[in-house]
């Protein structure tokens, strides 16, 4: 891989997202065939937000590869506070081998990236969450096949998610079409850079405040919830204003009959998603979750060398 960073769901060519897939499928079918590959390898992981999969799926990974995963919450570095971002990162350099991050602003990502001379991965930040497109992806790949012409249609708030779905599906060739309130759209550099992306993978990205037209014969439909980490002062505010773009049985039903349903998790019931649809057939939500250990697995293993 060019990059030794991964920051956005745009730093792959799509060349490199189908190499990475084909090896975190060999891992998914062979997990044992890769034990030990990175054997000693560390990864700081930092988290300023809470965290069950991303955290569980790059520690088990690392473990499975024969390294060690480091966590550091929120209390344990107090990042900007205690210690700037510089110095962590001159620390960590230092000590361990990779970095994974999850913060609030994506600047901090990016500076732990410049800061440190080993490779850093965005674990989730405001404006991105590339390791969950990466599972997203993957999983439409295993079960649909093929992604170029295929369609993905997102529904609520435009946040990390939305922006993160864009990007990386311009790159493979899938058509994403986003339906949110008016007032929560996504970036609209995000938007442009996809667009741009996407006159040369094939691919056309809508934004509309229509739900139904955002779905109308799509082959996944997505959701997150309405109010991210970091927004919790919104939820009520939140909540009139996005029970319309629930995804409900009436709306999943205007996609294709072989639609799957997919969410990064975790998911609020009864919000931005009802029972009847996230324990559906259509659902593959955890099979996306576990697809997040197959693919960080094979990015780590790419971003680093054997140590042993
Ligand atoms: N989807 C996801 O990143 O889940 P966590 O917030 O639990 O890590
Ligand atoms: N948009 C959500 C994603 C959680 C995985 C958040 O940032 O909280």
């Amino acid at each position: 891989m060019k990059s030794e960073d991964f920051l956005s769901a745009r730093d792959l060519a799509p060349s490199e997202l189908l190499a990475l897939f084909e090896k975190a499928s060999a891992m998914k079918r062979d997990r044992k065939q890769y034990f030990g590959s990175r054997t000693a390898m560390t990864m700081a992981m930092l988290f300023e937000k809470p965290s069950l999969r991303t955290r569980v799926t790059f520690d088990v990974g690392i473990t499975q590869l024969g390294g060690a995963g480091i966590f550091l919450g929120p209390s344990d570095i107090d990042l900007g506070k205690r210690e700037s971002v510089y110095d962590v990162a001159k620390n960590l350099e230092r000590m361990v081998d990779i970095i994974m991050i999850r913060t609030f602003a994506h600047s901090v990502c990016t500076d732990m990236a410049e800061f440190a001379g080993i490779p850093v991965i965005n674990g989730l930040t405001d404006r991105e969450h590339p390791c969950q497109t990466l599972a997203d992806y993957f999983t439409m790949w295993e079960i649909q096949g093929d992604l170029n012409g295929k369609k993905l249609a997102y529904v609520g708030d435009g946040n990390n998610m939305a922006h993160s779905l864009l990007l990386m599906g311009a790159r493979l060739g899938v058509s994403v079409s986003i339906a949110t309130p008016e007032g929560y759209e996504p970036d609209e550099e995000v938007v442009e850079t996809a667009r741009e992306d996407g006159e040369a993978s094939g691919a056309t990205m809508l934004v509309t405040n229509n739900a139904t037209e955002a779905v109308a014969e799509a082959d996944a439909v997505y959701t997150d919830v309405w109010a991210s980490m970091g927004q919790e002062d919104e939820a009520e505010e939140r909540k009139k204003r996005f029970l319309p773009y629930q995804v409900n049985e009436s709306l999943i039903s205007r996609a294709k009959p072989d639609a799957i349903f997919l969410h990064c998790l975790p998911a609020h019931r009864g919000e931005e998603v009802t029972d009847a649809v996230i324990d559906s057939e259509q659902s593959v939500v955890f099979q996306e979750a576990e697809n997040r250990l197959h693919v960080q697995k094979a990015l780590v293993h790419e971003l680093t060398l054997d140590y042993s």
